[in-house]
């Protein structure tokens, strides 16, 4: 397949007065770091992330102008290893990707081979953006806390930052897998999608926040996947069972976690801290099988689709906390 001289991409830049502005500009496909594969882009998905990118947070990005996006799919163009072959479907998510690398808001990339993952044959590239980097964070979760020991008998798991990316696809995997999820969220308003995603009983933000100031509160919680950190980590140790696990994956609410060790020594909580970005390979794939398996959800409610160039509401929206479930971009429009 030939390539193209220029591509359509998001550019964000910097100006003399430090502000930062979005683009839709064509970019050269010389511009593009050297890598073993170059892959042309067909969905892509926004994460937090690539909102503090494209808004100009130089501890997500250092160096503007830059094309964000943390996750793409796509077709492998050329390939310069053997690991890859050109017409190979894959997704690529983690590592540099997106950050100081020309990320998936671009109709073509050029990555490292190790930075890609083979999409297994049940999953369309659509859908494997439907996941993205949040889908592969709530598998993640959902491995390490099972594990940990959470079966489907243990009680309830609760699902903060719920109508999120991340919360709202750990919900529906959860709930597919038959637990009994209570989702904890500040959206009023989305109850009947989280009960149509399969949550048993909502909680709102503030009763997930508890700011009583004790040490420990009654113990409701059989495992935790907390996408908000904050006191609301912080209460979900305190409200924990005895012997339980609560992951930690997000900082959607606070990076700071300010606790006290009773949690851990009078009832045994453990706290699984949950990476997305630099697990091995081999964890990569174990959770993408899953996600192209029986954890797979349906998508149809949670996915919102646009083009690149609906894709500045959205950036706006998943700033401010606002975007319901996942937004997926298609490249080819
Ligand atoms: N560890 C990793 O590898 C990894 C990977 C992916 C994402 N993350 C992190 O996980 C978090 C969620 O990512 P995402 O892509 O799902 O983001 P998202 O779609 O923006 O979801 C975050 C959700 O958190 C809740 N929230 C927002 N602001 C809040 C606040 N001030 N206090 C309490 N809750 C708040 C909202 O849900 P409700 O309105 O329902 O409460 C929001 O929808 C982010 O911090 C992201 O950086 C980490």
């Amino acid at each position: 397949m030939a390539l193209p001289q220029t591509f359509k991409a998001l550019v964000v830049s910097e100006t003399a007065e430090k502000t930062f502005v979005r683009e839709i500009k064509q970019r050269s496909l010389s511009d593009l770091p050297a890598g073993e594969l170059i892959i042309e882009v067909k969905y892509s998905s926004l994460n937090y992330k690539d909102a503090l990118s494209a808004s100009g947070n130089k501890g997500v990005t250092r160096k503007y102008p830059h094309t964000p996006g943390i996750d793409a799919a796509g077709i492998v163009v050329t390939s310069t290893t053997k690991m890859f072959s050109a017409g190979d479907q894959v997704t690529v998510t983690g590592f540099d990707f997106g950050m100081n690398t020309s990320g998936g808001f671009g109709q073509y990339i050029s990555v490292p081979a190790l930075w890609a993952t083979k999409v297994p044959p049940s999953l369309s590239l659509r859908d494997s953006m439907g996941y993205g980097t949040a889908g592969l964070t709530a598998a993640l979760c959902l491995i390490r806390l099972m594990a940990s020991g959470l079966t489907k008998e243990s009680g309830e798991v609760l699902v903060t930052g719920a109508t999120g990316g991340v919360g709202s696809l750990a919900v529906a995997m959860l709930a597919k897998l038959g637990f009994n999820v209570v989702a904890a969220t500040g959206k009023e308003g989305e109850k009947d999608f989280l009960t149509g995603l399969g949550a048993k009983a909502i909680i709102s933000r503030d009763e997930a926040n508890d700011t009583s100031g004790r040490p420990l509160q009654k113990e409701r919680w059989a495992g935790v996947v907390d996408t908000v950190g904050g006191n609301i980590l912080a209460t979900a140790l305190k409200t924990a069972k005895y012997g339980s696990s609560v992951a930690a994956c997000g900082n959607a609410m606070s990076v700071d976690l300010n606790i006290n060790v009773f949690p851990f020594i009078l009832r045994g909580v453990s706290l699984l801290g949950v990476d997305s970005v630099q697990i091995p390979m081999r964890a990569r794939q174990m959770a993408w099988t899953k996600l192209a398996g029986e954890w797979g959800v349906d998508l149809s409610t949670i996915v919102k689709e646009v083009a690149l160039e609906g894709l500045e509401a959205e950036i706006e929206k998943i700033l401010k906390g606002g975007v319901r479930g996942r937004v997926v971009v298609d490249l080819s429009r």
